[in-house]
């Protein structure tokens, strides 16, 4: 018996599975057709992380490393909303947040980029979205950092998310880019998304939200799934 394909998303908008110029993408890159396995029972009515997972200052990336003073950097605060694919917010969602210091330095210990790490700053964080579907977050602007993926390869600005929506089946991994960034032109990654997808991995400045004396604020909304999904990592 022949096995269903998968539901084709939108390739307007999500990365394709190979793209040379990204090479990672090379080697993981499926191929052979994808199969379908049916979501089981557990997977969809299964607990998810909620609110007991959520600490108070994990909303903060600017405090929440428990050190005693202040990351370096740009401050600034994200919001949004989660929706699903008909455009209804997504309660009690948790967002999970990684992403550089504003040096470019991941807290990790294959990060070997020659530049400071922050002991006032861990880069990561979480947070739940409300009733509503809305969150928001306070950190650090990201700095650019280098990569191999070849010569004098350089990543965007930007902060990577996980997603769990009502179910594990609706997890999305994806990154934000940040406008007027002049690394996107050259980033295989961003630039292997259709011209539609990266415009909506690109947040937007928001002066109502951008805080007087503190913090510059961006607006990202994320869509788990559906042909207007955001963007995904798919493997
Ligand atoms: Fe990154």
């Amino acid at each position: 018996m022949s096995q269903p394909t998968i539901p084709l998303f939108d390739r307007e908008v999500q990365p394709p599975y190979l793209a040379p110029g990204y090479k990672s993408t090379v080697l993981r890159a499926p191929t052979q057709p994808l199969v379908v396995i049916p979501h089981s029972l557990s997977e969809r009515t299964g607990p998810v992380f909620g609110a007991a997972n959520v600490g108070p200052l994990d909303h903060d990336l600017t405090k929440n490393s428990m050190k005693n003073g202040e990351p370096l950097g740009e401050r600034i605060v994200v919001h949004g909303r989660v929706l699903d694919e008909t455009g209804r917010p997504v309660p009690h969602t948790l967002i999970e947040i990684w992403q550089a210091n504003a040096a470019g330095r991941y807290v990790h210990k294959v990060d070997q980029h020659d530049a400071p790490l922050d002991p006032n700053f861990l880069g990561t964080g979480r947070v739940l979205t409300d009733a509503e579907g809305r969150y928001k977050f306070y950190t650090i602007k990201p700095g650019a950092y280098p990569w191999s993926n070849h010569y004098n390869a350089w990543r965007p600005n930007h902060i990577h998310f996980s997603l769990f929506g009502p179910n594990i089946t609706t997890r999305l991994v994806t990154q934000m880019y940040f406008p007027g960034d002049p690394l996107l032109d050259h980033d295989p990654v961003f630039l292997s998304l259709p011209p539609k997808g990266r415009s909506l991995l690109i947040c937007r400045f928001d002066m109502a939200v951008t805080e007087p004396h503190f913090a510059l604020g961006y607006q990202f909304d994320f869509v788990l799934r559906g042909s207007g999904s955001t963007p995904f990592e798919t493997v």
